[in-house]
């Protein structure tokens, strides 16, 4: 699996869909750019987003929130006082990590032991090996088990309780050694907070410090009341945004999966206080059928609910997805109380309500958020379309199987051979589609290699122009996933693109 997460990367940037940021300088690290495949990738993954959230329902809208806020935004949701993280260094390696990830690589370990002793005993006993019954009884599995399980409910504990003596306490009970130093010589665990700041304004006017916003939600909020009364919005209604968000991640892993620069697309629904729970189950239910409904396989997503909840949360669960390093976080859903509104209330001294003209009451509304990271979608439909196929002849084929929708080009037309006016019709082909559709004019090299070349971007379609289209205009259409191939009539072409990026 690390091996084709490993070979991901690196098509992700052969084909021109991610590259490092600033690579001439060697990068930034956890920073990315999306090259020329990979905008055009995500720009459809947003698309696909908007019109479900937007588009599909006439009660939600959306705006467009500055990335700099008031400063005292961030005091009211909380995030200067608890954004953060608890790090901790090796004295003899001067490396930093996170303290929490550390133990958790420690407990990640011990799964890895059972493992190695399942696999000895599965050689020892044969075919009469009981899996199920070895891990139950097996006394050094027992044994493995109850200290990884101790360690993981001392780790939350320690903590939920911010408390980080006992974060460092736990390390050395723990007996974790620094990765690159092989030794247990660390400092004290010590919070740092994620949110970039910067300054706004010239030092000599006495400059505010301003930070980089870490969620695009706050952005909504503040303009709760705006879209409401300009917009005539009644509860319950939703408001969405797509944008950019920035945290120092400290330990930034596994490529666009987490990120310091990244984008958000988070929706935030109105709901009268007390039918929270039942929206909650709403959006919970609408944003896994909205996954699934991209054909990669229902079981490769599950829901994970949150038992522990953050303080202003009344119920929680994310949207999982079998990355190739795992089960991982694509999304969360979180039912947020009134938590938000009355926050801003307060700090802003603006009163934040809603007047319900049926009941004559005013109330501050509760919320339920979706928010979904579009990298980490990203890499979600990358990792799932990946595919390598081994083809009857012998030969091996790297495939992306996109959905149509979201595949970054939809058609590719390619003249066979470059001269006896193949070229001239190819051209009008993608004349004719362009406008409404992303189509790619491929002349060069043998028809197999072009063909090959648009399977390992994802090119539902190949367009190719022959001898027979210049007497009855007809053309083949070759489909990436099948391979089969038909005649259809050029004038069909724009109806059959058009039924087939339409999710
Ligand atoms: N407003 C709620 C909020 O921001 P979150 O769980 O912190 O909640 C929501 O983030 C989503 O944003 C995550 O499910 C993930 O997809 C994405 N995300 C968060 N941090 C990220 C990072 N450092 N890099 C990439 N995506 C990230």
């Amino acid at each position: 699996q690390e091996e084709l997460f490993k070979k991901l990367i690196a098509h992700s940037k052969e084909y021109g869909f991610i590259f490092p940021s600033s690579e001439i300088y060697d990068g930034l690290s956890a920073v990315y750019d999306y090259g020329q495949l990979g905008v055009e990738l995500k720009n459809n993954i947003k698309r696909y987003w908007w019109d479900a959230m937007t588009k599909l329902h006439d009660n939600i809208v959306g705006i467009d929130a500055a990335i700099f806020m008031h400063p005292k935004t961030w005091e009211a949701s909380g995030h200067v006082g608890a954004f953060n993280d608890p790090l901790i260094d090796n004295k003899d390696s001067k490396k930093r990590y996170r303290a929490d990830v550390l133990i958790e690589d420690w407990i990640a370990k011990q799964d890895e032991k059972i493992e190695k002793e399942v696999a000895k005993a599965a050689k020892r006993f044969g075919e009469a090996f009981d899996r199920e019954q070895f891990v139950t009884t097996n006394a050094r599995v027992l044994e493995i088990k109850a200290k990884r399980d101790a360690a993981h409910e001392k780790m939350t504990e320690v903590l939920n309780a911010n408390d980080l003596a006992g974060v460092k306490a736990l390390i050395e009970e723990l007996g974790i050694v620094c990765p690159i130093s092989g030794t247990k010589n660390w400092t004290d665990v010590r919070q740092f907070n994620l949110m970039f700041s910067t300054q706004m304004g010239s030092t000599a006017d006495g400059a505010s410090i301003v930070y980089l916003r870490p969620e695009t939600a706050q952005g909504i909020f503040v303009n709760f009341l705006n879209v409401q009364k300009t917009g005539r919005m009644k509860i319950p209604f939703g408001i969405a945004q797509i944008g950019k968000a920035f945290r120092n991640e400290i330990v930034a892993r596994q490529f666009i999966f987490r990120m310091r620069e990244f984008e958000q697309m988070e929706m935030q629904f109105f709901v009268k206080p007390g039918t929270e729970m039942q929206w909650f189950e709403h959006w919970r239910q609408f944003r896994m059928s909205w996954h699934r409904a991209l054909g990669f396989g229902d079981d490769r997503y599950r829901f994970h609910d949150h038992e522990k909840l953050a303080h202003y949360a009344n119920a929680a669960t994310d949207v999982e997805y079998e990355f190739p390093f795992g089960f991982k976080e694509v999304e969360g859903i979180h039912s947020r109380t009134d938590f938000d509104l009355s926050q801003h209330a307060k700090f802003s001294g603006k009163k934040i309500q809603y007047f319900d003209t049926e009941s004559g009451e005013s109330y501050t509304p509760y919320v339920v958020e979706t928010s979904i990271g579009v990298d980490r979608m990203f890499l979600q439909v990358f990792s799932a379309a990946y595919t390598e196929e081994k083809l009857e002849n012998g030969e091996e084929r790297v495939v992306m199987r996109f959905p149509a929708a979201l595949a970054p080009v939809k058609a590719a037309v390619l003249p066979l051979v470059k001269k006896d006016g193949l070229p001239e019709v190819a051209r009008k082909i993608v004349n004719d589609l362009k406008f409404d559709h992303y189509v790619q004019y491929d002349e060069k090299d043998s028809i197999g290699k072009r063909y090959r070349r648009q399977d390992a971007i994802g090119t539902p379609l190949c367009i190719t122009v022959d001898h027979q289209s210049l007497e009855d205009g007809t053309v083949t259409i070759r489909h990436r996933d099948s391979m089969q191939q038909e005649r259809v009539k050029i004038a069909e072409l724009p109806g059959i693109v058009h039924d087939m990026v339409s999710l």
